[in-house]
């Protein structure tokens, strides 16, 4: 039987230690954090991810300014909105909600991004900074994950973690925090041949693939902690994750739940990103 990782509770406590500090900096200096986020489309989800950023930004009292293009902004519309934000000194963090149109260039996008305002953490240069160990802006996900198992004081070191999904934003990235924090790493995909004798060797198993209840029980080794990074929506519009969750949940000594785990932990890994981006900016 798993013990349930509060995502919701520590997320609270890292957006309070933000407040604090945020209040503490503006009496002391005058000056307080600004992100910017640019949106392009109409996508829900997106949109409501966006809606979040903004409200829990002024809820640890940062100022926030939304762009929102259409779903037919050029490349060039986006690119102008931030070199605008680069050359602007209030502006401490920006943040391009992917995924953007087919017609836009994704990497031409985030490459424009000045690299210290760069919150989301996946400019090259930051990419590669992860790679080799520098103080980088980390990727907001990965970094919230991390989070969470210091908070549950959950051992990485010499622990077999086995990651599922390559991506830029989850996969990748987590694999780099969790090499570095010593843990043998694999990263598994779509193509990964017997996929099920890989992930029962986890300790620590994080499933970022985006298909709803993809891992089962038989996939999960009996003491294992699962981190689920899926947010998938049911035709019923329930939100369920990449786990299936009731059976794993007998099974794994640790369990993020969906909705409730992760999700509140990238806005507040967010939210410190922009946090520190400021104080570089402004202090260092
Ligand atoms: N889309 C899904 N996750 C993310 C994220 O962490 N940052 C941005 N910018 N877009 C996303």
């Amino acid at each position: 039987m798993s013990k349930v990782i509060d995502g919701k509770h520590v997320s609270t406590i890292i957006r309070e230690r933000i407040k604090k500090e945020t209040a503490d900096i503006l009496a002391n200096t005058g000056k307080k954090p600004m992100l910017a986020v640019i949106i392009v489309g109409e996508d829900p989800a997106s949109l409501s991810y966006v809606r979040s950023k903004k409200k829990f930004a002024a809820e640890v009292g940062f100022d926030s300014e939304t762009i929102q293009l259409p779903d037919t902004a050029t490349e060039a519309d986006i690119l102008a909105h931030i070199d605008t934000f680069n050359q602007n000194p209030a502006v401490s963090g920006i943040l391009v909600q992917l995924p953007l149109p087919k017609h836009i260039d994704e990497q031409k996008v985030i490459s424009t991004i000045a690299v210290e305002k760069d919150v989301d953490g996946f400019h090259p240069e930051q990419v590669g900074g992860l790679s080799i160990g520098l103080n980088t802006l980390e990727p907001c996900t990965p970094a919230g994950i991390i989070e969470l198992l210091h908070h549950y004081d959950i051992p990485v070191s010499g622990k077999h973690a086995v990651v599922i999904g390559r991506s830029n934003i989850v996969g990748k990235p987590i694999a780099s925090l969790l090499l570095r924090l010593n843990a043998t790493v694999t990263i598994t995909h779509s193509r990964t041949a017997h996929l099920a004798d890989i992930t029962r060797q986890a300790d620590i198993l994080i499933v970022a693939i985006g298909k709803p209840h993809f891992l089962t029980a038989d996939m999960v080794k009996t003491g294992a902690v699962v981190i689920d990074v899926g947010i998938n929506r049911t035709e019923g519009g329930k939100l369920v994750g990449d786990v299936d969750d009731e059976g794993v949940f007998e099974k794994a000594a640790y369990l993020t739940p969906v909705p409730g785990g992760v999700g509140p932990m990238t806005i507040a890994m967010l939210l410190a990103n922009t946090l520190k981006a400021f104080k570089r900016q402004s202090f260092a």
